[in-house]
């Protein structure tokens, strides 16, 4: 294999998981680097659903080293509670391994997540309530408690004598809400710390050495790239960097050593929490495509919240092509819009002020919004895609829909998927070996 990254290209939830394990089969590593319990990522293998929220799919595969990268906050709590639910279905952990510099989600985080959506009241973000804005916000203030600190009594104590009381005052006197009890929160805390510690390295060590040994590994991305905090959607955005760039940064690892960035979408569209969502289909449609199948029905996985539904975005896609230098597309699925007797797609944004017409996100942070999606319509294949394992046992229509993705995002759909399960997949292409995508057409100037 090689070095490569998996990244969501639309708003989240596109099977990241699913195409994770499929590559997984053939990694040494997977590491996720950013995110915390705020991801849900789901894998089912021979009709046994897991549900993954901290640790790496790749965990499903007994000799592949799972990485818990230094860019992720951790709830210890979550951690634990994934980890034993894990371990009593027969996984194995001897090759789980979490960064001691990952940051650490405690009570008040999660806390002050859920009061401060309160607050917001109609400008809520509809965070997951994980904690996540507010464990970033104390990482970039340097107040962060971090893993290593739950293995010394010491440290924890030094940094919750300072902290705690600030974050009372906060609970307190802003939100009305009752104080935390320090002492009550070292004990639990140092009680995790031991849970944790025999998983606790220096993972971006480890990393280098599996590079240097020429070790195939897999960068899982959580969330996607429109929620990313620099690139996504802002303000409706999580507080890490789920886009390409966020591996290097989030794992300890340079450029240099990245061979590919496959990008994950949906084909149509989700959304799960506030912000601009111009193909977004409110009424039948977008209800459909929430209950094809009650098996697989649009539920987001951490917060049971039913995911907004809507039509395939191609200026989102260009914009993810861009942000992550994608070099192939897995496009997940398919089989929901095999019943559809039409499908649309959006080749491009009108401003509903001007008129005028974009191809391209103008800026995402303040036009988003006042977008409405430019539509081409495409006549549904009405066939089952279900048990297709081959590009040629595609209807002619479907063919046709992912080659006009492929055209309009200027990149090529490599991975197809049709089902829940590891084998309704079909390769078009090799996704880790296949050309660089910066030859493509437009590159090359045609
Ligand atoms: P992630 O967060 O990106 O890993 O995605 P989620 O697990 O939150 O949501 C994707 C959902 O779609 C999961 O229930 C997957 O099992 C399911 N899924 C993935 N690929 C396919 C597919 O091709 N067809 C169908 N019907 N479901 C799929
Ligand atoms: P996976 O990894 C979809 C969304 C939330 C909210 C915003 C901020 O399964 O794709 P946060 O709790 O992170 O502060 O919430 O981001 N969000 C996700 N949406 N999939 C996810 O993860 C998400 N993680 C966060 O709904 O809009
Ligand atoms: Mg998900």
């Amino acid at each position: 294999m090689a070095n490569v990254i998996v990244v969501g290209a639309q708003f989240g939830d596109e099977g990241k998981a699913k195409v994770t394990d499929l590559l997984a089969k053939n990694a040494d590593f997977v590491v996720r680097y950013q995110g915390g319990a705020n991801a849900g990522h789901t894998v089912v293998v021979d009709g046994d659903t897991y549900k993954f929220h901290l640790i790496p799919s790749g965990i499903l595969y007994g000799g592949t080293t799972c990485i818990l990268g230094p860019g992720m906050v951790i709830d210890p709590q979550a951690f634990i509670g994934e980890l034993d639910a894990l371990l009593k279905r027969g996984l194995d952990d001897s090759s789980l391994k979490v960064s001691a510099c990952a940051h650490v989600t405690m009570p008040y985080h999660l806390a002050i997540d859920a009061a401060e959506e309160e607050s917001r009241g109609a400008h809520k973000i509809g965070t997951t309530k994980r904690g996540i804005g507010p464990t970033y916000a104390d990482k970039c203030a340097r107040s962060g408690i971090r893993v290593e600190d739950l293995l010394s009594a010491e440290a924890l104590r030094q940094k919750l004598d300072w902290l705690v009381p600030r974050k009372n005052v906060i609970l307190e006197r802003l939100y009305n809400l009752p104080p935390l009890d320090g002492k009550e929160i070292l004990e639990t805390y140092l009680a995790y710390g031991e849970k944790m510690r025999k998983y606790v390295c220096d993972t971006s060590a480890i990393i280098f050495q599996a590079v240097q040994q020429r070790k195939n590994i897999l960068f899982e991305g959580a969330q996607g790239t429109l929620l990313d905090l620099d690139h996504g959607s802002y303000p409706y955005v999580t507080s890490s960097s789920p886009s390409a760039g966020g591996a290097c940064v989030g794992a300890g690892v340079g450029p240099t050593i990245i061979d590919r960035v496959i990008g994950v979408s949906k084909a149509f569209m989700t959304r799960v929490g506030e912000g601009p969502f111009p193909t977004e289909q409110a009424g039948a449609i977008g209800e459909k495509l929430r209950q094809v199948g009650k098996a697989w029905a649009e539920v987001g996985v951490t917060t049971g919240r039913p995911r907004r539904c809507g039509w395939f975005d191609c200026v989102v896609g260009r914009y993810s092509v861009r942000i992550n230098g994608l070099d192939c597309l897995a496009i997940t699925k398919l089989d929901v819009l095999d019943e559809f007797d039409e499908i649309k797609i959006c080749v491009a944004y009108r401003d509903c002020a001007t008129g005028d017409v974009y191809k391209d996100l103008p800026s995402i942070a303040g036009s988003f919004g006042a977008m409405e999606p430019v539509f081409e319509t495409f006549p549904g294949w009405q066939k089952s895609t279900s048990e297709c394992r081959s590009y040629n046992d595609l209807p002619s229509a479907a063919q046709r829909y992912l080659n006009f993705i492929a055209e309009q995002l200027d990149v090529p759909v490599a991975i197809v998927s049709v089902g829940q399960k590891r084998d309704q997949t079909i390769i078009i292409e090799d996704p880790i070996h296949g050309p660089k995508r910066v030859l493509s057409r437009a590159a090359a100037g045609l």
